[in-house]
């Protein structure tokens, strides 16, 4: 057996919910599609895939009770919020449980859920590959994947903006990090303007 078969096995018991695991694996894959697309290394982006939601299972107690038993410093947000927990969480059992400890790996799965003022390449690609996997029910949904096999940064911009839009609409609390991932890559969106009109 393969490492990656090996490691979709044990995803899949971990995870212990068949339409998680589904989900994971649709994640995988588009994960995958957008590293060759881009330039980066595809088994990464398939690792990353794989395992961002291995600590999605767990009810808002355990996420708070695990992130405590490792020292996790559970900010204001993630207090009102714990299923953003699982992210950080994530990371941390791939290295646990799946020996998994590419740190560039570690950050994209922490950041997959609310984004970060700073994304590798890798974070973003893992990013939108959880956003707009083809299971994902929303109209913009195609166009935003085509965009995200274009043109990575411009997709960032556009899914975060659809995101905190849907969760204004629902008067859902916006996350710090994700007003800040926001803020990241509109300056570089200003910035490609900028060049693009000289
Ligand atoms: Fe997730
Ligand atoms: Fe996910």
């Amino acid at each position: 057996m393969n490492r990656y078969t090996e490691l979709a096995r044990t995803m899949r018991s971990t995870i212990g919910q068949a339409h998680r695991a589904d989900h994971s694996i649709r994640v995988a894959r588009c994960a995958e599609l957008l590293a060759m697309r881009h330039g980066l290394d595809p088994a990464r982006a398939r690792i990353a895939g794989m395992l961002h939601d291995v600590a999605r299972m767990w009810p808002a107690s355990r996420l708070l009770e695990e992130a405590g038993a490792r020292a996790y410093p559970v900010d204001d947000f993630e207090r009102r919020n714990p299923i953003v927990l699982h992210a950080p969480l994530g990371a941390a059992i791939a290295a646990e449980r799946f020996a998994v400890r590419d740190p560039e790996i570690a950050a994209a799965i922490a950041a997959h859920t609310l984004g970060a003022a700073e994304m590798s390449p890798l974070a973003r690609v893992l990013f939108l590959a959880d956003a707009l996997e083809p299971q994902r029910d929303y109209p913009e949904r195609r166009q935003l994947w085509e965009l995200a096999m274009q043109d990575l940064d411009a997709a960032m911009y556009a899914t975060l903006e659809r995101t905190l839009a849907y969760s204004r609409s629902r008067g859902f609390e916006i996350a710090p990090r994700t007003k800040a991932a926001l803020d990241t890559f509109s300056r570089m969106k200003v910035k490609v303007s900028t060049v693009s009109t000289h």
